[in-house]
C-alpha cells in the first residue's frame, strides 16, 4: 500500500520519538534545566508505540527512525527494536542518537535488527563539545562511533549542527574526517526552534559551507538516492566517506518531504514546523476499531506544503527539538 498526501508526496517514513529526555543538554535543542517530568500516563508505553508503528507500516510506511531526546535512554529499547524489526513491510529500522551510550548498546542494537545509526556530534574539541552539550563527554561519543563500527553497523552518518561563531571554524576538520574514514559527515543548518536571543547570528547557509570546503578540497557531487534523505551529498576526491549538507532554512526540501512524526507524548505531526498535530492517545486507548488509522491518515492529509521559517512574520512559539526528535 502507498499513501500520498494532498500534494502527491508519498509518505513512507515515520520518525518515532521514544522519549523527550536526554543525558545531554545541547543549547539549540533543550532548555538548560531539561524538560518537565511527565506523568506515566502522558507518555506512550512501548506497547502503544508498537501499535503506532504497526498501523503506520500497514498504511505504507517502510522506514522508521527511532529518535528522542535520546532514544537509548528508553527502558526496554532492545526487545522493542526486535519486535519492530520483524514487522512485515518495514524495510528499514534506523536510529538517531547522541552516541554516548553506544559503547554499551551498539552490539545489542545491531543484533536487535537496527540497520543504521546517525550520530550527532557538533565539535571535535573536548571542551567545546562539553560547552555545547552542557557537560557531555566527547570521548564517549568517539568510543560510541567505534563501538558502532565494531558491532558491524555500516559507517554512521555524523550530524553536525553548524553555528556561526560557535563551531564553524571546525568545518574543515569535520570534512577531513571523510578523507580517511568511510563516514558521511552531514552539516546541518541550525534551526531556531528555541528562538534563542540573537539566533539570526548563528545561521550559516549551507552554500557558504560548501564554498569553504570547496576552497580546500575538490568536491564531487553525488547522485541523490533515497538513503541520502534531506541531504545533498558530495565526496572529497579520493576520500573514503562523503559529505552531506542539510539546508532546512536556506533551501527547502519540503517539496520532496516523505515523513510524518510521532512524539513520545503521542502527538502526531505532519511537519516539524507548521500545521497542526493530533493526539493519538485517545485513539490508542479507546480500543475503537479504525480510530488510530483514521488519525494517522488525518495527519497525512493535513500535511502542509512547507514551513515559513524564513519569513519575517514567522509567529511560531519556541519549542524544544528534544520533544519531537528533529
Ligand atoms: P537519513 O534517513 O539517514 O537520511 O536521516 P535523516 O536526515 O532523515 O535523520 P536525522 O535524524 O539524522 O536528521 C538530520 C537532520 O535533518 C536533523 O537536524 C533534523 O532535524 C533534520 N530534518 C530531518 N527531517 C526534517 C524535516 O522534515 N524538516 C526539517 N526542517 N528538518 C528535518
Ligand atoms: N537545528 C538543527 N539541527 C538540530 N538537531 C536538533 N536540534 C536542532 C536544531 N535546532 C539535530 C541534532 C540531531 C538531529 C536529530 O537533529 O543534532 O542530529
Ligand atoms: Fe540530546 Fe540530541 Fe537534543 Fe543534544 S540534540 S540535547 S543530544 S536530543
Amino acid at each position: 500500500m502507498k499513501i500520498l498526501d494532498r500534494y502527491g508526496r508519498r509518505i513512507s517514513y515515520l520518525r518515532l520519538s521514544l522519549t523527550d529526555r536526554c543525558n545531554l543538554r545541547c543549547h539549540y535543542c533543550m532548555p538548560a534545566d531539561g524538560v518537565e517530568k511527565l506523568h506515566h500516563n502522558e507518555i506512550l508505553s512501548l506497547e502503544e508505540l508498537h501499535m503506532v508503528a504497526e498501523e503506520a507500516v500497514l498504511l505504507g510506511i517502510d522506514k522508521i527512525r527511532l529518535t528522542g531526546g535520546e532514544p537509548l535512554l528508553r527502558k526496554g529499547l532492545i526487545p522493542f527494536c526486535e519486535r519492530l524489526a520483524s514487522l512485515r513491510g518495514l524495510k528499514e529500522l534506523v536510529l538517531t542518537t547522541n552516541g554516548t551510550l553506544l559503547p554499551e548498546m551498539a552490539a545489542p542494537l545491531r543484533k536487535a535488527g537496527v540497520k543504521r545509526l546517525n550520530i550527532s556530534l557538533d565539535s571535535l574539541k573536548a571542551e567545546r563539545f562539553s560547552a555545547i552539550t552542557r557537560g557531555g563527554d566527547l570521548w564517549r561519543v568517539l568510543a560510541g562511533i567505534k563501538a558502532a563500527m565494531a558491532a558491524g553497523f555500516p559507517p554512521p552518518k555524523i550530524n553536525m549542527v553548524m553555528m556561526a561563531g560557535i563551531n564553524d571554524d571546525e568545518v574543515l576538520d569535520f570534512a577531513r574526517l571523510t578523507v580517511e574514514h568511510s563516514f558521511t559527515v552531514r552539516f546541518i543548518e541550525y534551526m531556531p526552534t528555541l528562538k534563542e536571543v540573537d539566533w539570526q547570528k548563528r545561521c550559516i547557509p549551507g552554500t557558504e559551507l560548501l564554498e569553504r570546503i570547496g576552497r580546500a578540497y575538490r568536491l564531487i557531487p553525488l547522485v541523490s538516492t533515497e538513503s541520502a534523505g534531506p541531504a545533498k551529498n558530495f565526496k572529497i576526491e579520493g576520500g573514503a566517506g562523503s559529505i552531506g549538507i542539510i539546508t532546512p532554512i536556506s533551501g527547502h526540501f519540503c517539496d520532496s518531504c516523505n515523513r510524518i512524526r510521532v512524539s513520545s507524548r503521542g502527538m502526531a505531526h505532519g511537519c516539524l514546523f507548521s500545521g497542526g498535530s493530533i493526539d493519538l492517545k485517545p485513539a490508542l486507548r479507546s480500543g475503537k476499531d479504525g480510530y488510530l488509522r483514521r488519525s494517522l491518515l488525518e495527519i497525512v492529509s493535513g500535511k502542509p506544503m512547507g514551513h515559513r521559517l524564513r519569513e519575517e512574520h514567522d509567529d511560531r512559539s519556541p519549542f524544544a527539538m528534544s520533544g519531537i526528535g528533529g
